[in-house]
């Protein structure tokens, strides 16, 4: 989907920094090889784009996941990655205005054609830039204990991953994710 089709609506938040090319696995700058990818952020068609394929992405109904505030009132700092034009990944995050400001990941996913190539942990390293520029000085995820890729993921990418009784609630335990910047 063209950067250039996208509609904006009145009061919508500005548009952040302008697509950066990366190479999966590969640190930004650094030369292109094999299949280039554009990090960029979060736009209304993108988020569009979100809403019709989690439930596919997920492997069941996920469609509450990306609620609208992630994208009007908290979309600042989300960002999608794109492959040839089309989505191959996204992460819904913001950061969250505590004492020590921190960036919070709701949701990330990956198209499930272009997993374990380094999306996912290229979207993480630029949120994270992102979020340490606006002032966080850490970075947190929670997710549903067993999910055990999810764990996988963050401790591959320098998470402390621990499990964290009544987070969600009474008998509600939350995987915990939680890295300094
Ligand atoms: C979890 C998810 C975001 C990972 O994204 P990804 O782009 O495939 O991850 P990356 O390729 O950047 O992986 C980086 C490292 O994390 C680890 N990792 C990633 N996925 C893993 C998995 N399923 N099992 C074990 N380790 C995994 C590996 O060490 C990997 O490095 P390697 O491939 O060189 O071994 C993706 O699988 C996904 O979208 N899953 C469905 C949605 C979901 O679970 N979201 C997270 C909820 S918190």
């Amino acid at each position: 989907m063209a950067a250039a089709s996208h509609r904006r609506a009145p009061g919508a938040r500005p548009a952040g920094p302008g697509p950066a090319t990366v190479v999966p696995g590969r640190g930004e700058g650094e030369p292109a090889s094999g299949e280039p990818m554009q990090i960029r952020s979060l736009t209304k068609d993108d988020y569009d784009r979100i809403v019709s394929v989690v439930d596919h992405w997920w492997g069941g109904p996920a469609g509450e996941r990306p609620h609208p505030v992630f994208y009007y009132e908290l979309g600042e700092h989300a960002l999608v990655a794109e492959r040839d034009g089309e989505l191959a990944g996204f992460l819904l995050g913001f950061v969250a205005p505590t004492r020590l400001p921190l960036g919070y990941v709701h949701l990330v996913g990956i198209h499930p054609d272009h997993r374990r190539q380094g999306v996912g942990r290229a979207l993480y390293e630029r949120f994270g830039a992102r979020c340490q520029a606006a002032g966080a000085r850490g970075i947190k995820a929670i997710s549903f204990v067993g999910d055990e890729s999810a764990a996988r993921f963050h401790e591959a990418l320098g998470f402390e991953v621990r499990v964290e009784e009544d987070y969600a609630g009474p008998g509600r335990a939350r995987l915990v994710f939680r890295r300094e910047l």
